[in-house]
Parts: C-alpha cells; structure tokens; sequence
C-alpha cells in the first residue's frame, strides 16, 4: 500500500503512458461517464440504497478482493504494481540485500493528476472536525470480512496513535475530496519508523489505512493514491516502505497467519467469528468449558506500563528483538508512545527485577470491530499482542496472564499473528487458526524471505 518513490524515469513513462492512452484511459475516470452508466445510476439513489446494493454486491462475491495465494496472484497481470520498485510475483528467492532503485529519484514538484471533479487534501489530524471525517469514511468502507460480518472501526483516540507517532507528517496524511462537496473519498497514510532487515536498519514509512469509499472502487484510485503517497515521502528524502496486506501482491518477505483465542466464546459463535476451534461439533457449553480461564493473573509482579517504565523497556526490546530479521528500532520516544498505555487503545503489562530492571513484557492494543446485521451484538473487541518478551517468566504464562486481563477488560478475542515466537504457546494456550494471512511487503527493498518465526514486527 506504500508506494511509489517514483523515480525521473518512471515519472516520465507514467506521463507518456497516460498522454498516450488518454481519453480512453483516461483513467477510465473513477468518474460517471454517462447517463447509463452504473455509477451514475447508483448515484441517483438514497445513499442508504447505495450501501445496501454494496452489501448485496458483496455478499454474491462479485468483488472479489486481491489473490489469497502466490499462485493465484501468479495468474493476474499488475498492470500498477509493475511499474513498482517490487520483486515480481514469479522471481527467484533474492540472496542479496538493497534498494531495487539503486540511484535517488528525482522527485516530481506537482502532486499526481486526479480525475475531474477531485482533489488531494492533506489531512491535519490535529484538527478533531477531520479526524470525525477520517473516521466517517473508515467506518463505512474500511476492511469487512468476506462475510460482510465485521467491519473494522476506530475510535478518534486509536486513529491519533496510530497515525500521529512521534514524526509525523500532516502531507503524509493523503485524502481524496470530491471537489463539489469536499466529502473525502479516499485515504492512504504514512507514517515515520525505522526498521532493520536483516542487518541493515533503515529510516522509512510504514503505510496504513488504504481506503477507498465503496462508490469508487475498481476504478483505479488505489495507484494513485500510491504514488501521491510515495511522492510525499520521496520528498523527505524517504524511499523505502513497510506494509501489511492480507492478500497477496507482489511480493511478500514473509507470510504469517492469525490465530485466536476465544475470551468470550458465546458472543463469538453468535456473531459467526471463525476460529477454528469453534467450528464443527463444538457445543456452547464445550466452547465454554474448553476456554475457561483462571480468575487473576499469576505471575508476581505484573503490573501495567508507565512512562516511568520507557528506559527499562527500551533496553529489554532492543535486546530482545535482535533474534529477529524484520523488525523495529525504537528510540525511547517511539516506546512511549507505542507502549505506555493508553485506555482503549493499547495496553502493556510489564514484570520489574531486582535493581529496577524490567525483565518481561506483554503488549496488545485494541482492534474494535462493528458487527454488522446482527440483532444484539454492536461490537467485538479483540485484544491484538503485539510483543510478548520474557527472561524471568515461562512466555506461556505471561500470555496466559494477558489472556486474563484482556477478559477482565471486556476483550471479547485475544489475537496473535504466528510470528516471532508464538508458536511456542498456541496450542497449550488454546488458540485456533483464524481464517486469515497477514503478507508483510517491503517498498524498493529486495531482501530474502523469511520464515515467519524471523519475523519480529506487528503493525498497528
Ligand atoms: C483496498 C482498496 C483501496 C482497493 O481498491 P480497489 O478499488 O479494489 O482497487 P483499484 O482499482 O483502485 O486499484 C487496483 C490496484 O491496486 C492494488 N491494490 C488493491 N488493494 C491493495 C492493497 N491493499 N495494497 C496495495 N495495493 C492494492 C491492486 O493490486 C491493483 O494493482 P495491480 O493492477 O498492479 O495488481 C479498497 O478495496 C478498499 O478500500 N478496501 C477496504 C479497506 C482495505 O481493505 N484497505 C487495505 C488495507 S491493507
């Protein structure tokens, strides 16, 4: 979702690519083009209307997403993602190391052209009146499951830590606005991190929040805003990316998977969440008893985060993190800021040794989904970990305490990806495979894969 650090050449070839193909292409316009075409009739209608036909669209699969395997996305041409500083789908295994636009593009002054009838807009968080307009376009057309049960949703406080981490930019904040009404329509962010790969750390973005108001959808938006961003970020003289897909687009450095761990079992089968461990013949009253937990944590000491608490932490991650090759390089500040929590956004659970040393830490934040058409349920929080170290604790036991906790706070599911070493506890801790893979792409960086295990990084 990151992309584009566009360099001359490739700036000039978009150019004369779309010089050349103009009126047709012309990006066959996310626009209406006439009275019988379908975007115009369905602008005719109530929005309430639109959104319901989306849904019928939806539940007959006719949008069917982005290829869920290698081999499938083989199949598909990436007439975009072609043009982009990324390994191709079908490509060897790289055993080199480096930037795939080995030379600093020259970066184009003037923004992307748009359509007629739309503008780029940078938004300034700062302001709450965007905020509410982010979060408005995000609740209606962020990521839904296939299934049109849950939709993500956020809160203004999850957006601001999420987007707004020390560094931030408001030019890296990218929205579409139709012109006549200035409603956003499309949004895609970046925001400031350092990663290392392998042995190389590097100051890049991790891009989030790709979005696209349902209305505009297949019409080639995504590239643009793609480029824009990348653009902005080629700027301030940054020209890689991090960025998290769960479908498959070329190509992925590595691949992992959800699993999830059932705190309340019984909203979770009424809403239809898949876990495998609630499918088949599995009664409410197995589910129930198969996922009781105990009523307190159990490790001495534990004890929520405090910004007291940074150097401590910043000292154990770093050292922690070094068996990983994909992973973040905080300073102090970014471990505030991604660590101390924050109420209903993240929380963080630390044990502290002898002499002030903190030896163990727990982290998730919190991922609220809307249900979507149920009669009761709203919503479901699921707690998503982040980062479980240990030097003094078995690792099964912290988790076992942050299931604990996360159900004391009304967490519905706790989530983790099979990545760094949670392998280890799954199965003694009663996790099942969710439905989904989590793909993690790097933005003009060619590097070996890895196994998820190397893996070493959970994006909010
Ligand atoms: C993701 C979303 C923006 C894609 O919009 P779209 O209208 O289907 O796609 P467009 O016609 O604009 O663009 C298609 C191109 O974008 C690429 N693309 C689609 N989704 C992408 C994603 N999540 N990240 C990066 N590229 C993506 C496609 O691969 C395609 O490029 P290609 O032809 O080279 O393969 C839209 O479906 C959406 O808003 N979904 C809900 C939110 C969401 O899932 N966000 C992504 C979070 S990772």
């Amino acid at each position: 979702m990151e992309s584009s650090l566009p360099d001359k050449k490739l700036g000039e070839e978009n150019e004369s690519v779309q010089k050349t193909r103009k009126k047709k292409k012309s990006i066959d316009a996310w626009r209406p083009s006439g009275a019988k075409d379908p975007f115009a009739m369905l602008d005719a209608l109530p929005e309430e209307k639109q959104l319901e036909f989306q849904k019928a669209l939806h539940l007959f699969s006719m949008d069917k997403g982005l290829p869920t395997s290698l081999t499938e996305a083989s199949r598909l041409p990436h007439p975009f993602w072609d043009t982009q500083p990324v390994p191709k789908i079908g490509e060897d295994n790289p055993t080199t190391h480096g930037p795939i636009q080995v030379d600093t593009p020259s970066v184009r002054k003037e923004p992307f052209s748009l359509p007629q009838g739309f503008t780029w807009a940078s938004l300034d968080l700062r302001d709450p009146a965007v905020v509410r307009e982010l979060l408005s376009l995000l609740k209606e057309h962020y990521i839904e499951e296939d299934d049109n049960t849950t939709r993500l949703n956020f809160s203004p406080e999850y957006l601001l830590w999420a987007l707004c981490p020390p560094g931030w930019l408001p030019q890296w904040h990218c929205g579409v606005r139709v012109s006549a009404n200035q409603k956003l329509v499309g949004f895609i962010a970046a925001v400031p991190t350092t990663i290392r790969i392998y042995d190389t750390e590097k100051r890049m973005v991790k891009v989030n929040f790709l979005c696209v108001h349902k209305k505009l959808r297949s019409k080639r938006m995504t590239p643009v805003l793609i480029r824009e961003v990348t653009r902005q970020v080629n700027l301030q003289g940054v020209y890689q990316a991090v960025y998290t897909v769960s479908g498959v687009l070329p190509k992925p450095v590595a691949t992992c998977r959800y699993w999830h761990r059932p705190l309340n079992p019984r909203k979770l089968i009424d809403v239809s969440f898949t876990i495998s461990t609630l499918t088949g013949n599995m009664t409410l009253q197995r589910a129930l008893k198969l996922n009781r937990l105990p009523e307190e944590p159990k490790t001495a000491g534990l004890r929520a985060m405090t910004k007291y608490d940074v150097a401590g932490v910043h000292v154990l991650l770093q050292g922690y993190l070094k068996k990983f090759h994909l992973t973040p390089v905080m300073t102090q500040e970014e471990v505030e800021h991604w660590l101390v929590p924050r109420e209903n956004v993240v929380d963080t659970y630390l044990v502290e040794g002898s002499g002030g040393v903190v030896t163990d830490l727990v982290s998730f934040y919190t991922v609220e989904l809307k249900v979507l058409n149920h009669p009761v349920h709203k919503v479901l929080k699921a707690a998503q970990s982040v980062c479980c170290v240990t030097t003094s604790t078995p690792q099964a036991d912290l988790i076992e305490d942050a299931l604990v906790l996360a159900k004391s706070k009304a967490f519905d599911v706790f989530t983790v990806l099979d990545l760094m070493e949670n392998t280890t506890f799954l199965e003694k801790l009663k996790f099942g495979m969710g439905d989904k893979s989590l793909h993690y792409y790097l933005y003009n960086w060619r590097c070996p894969s890895m196994e998820m295990d190397k893996v070493g990084l959970v994006l909010p």
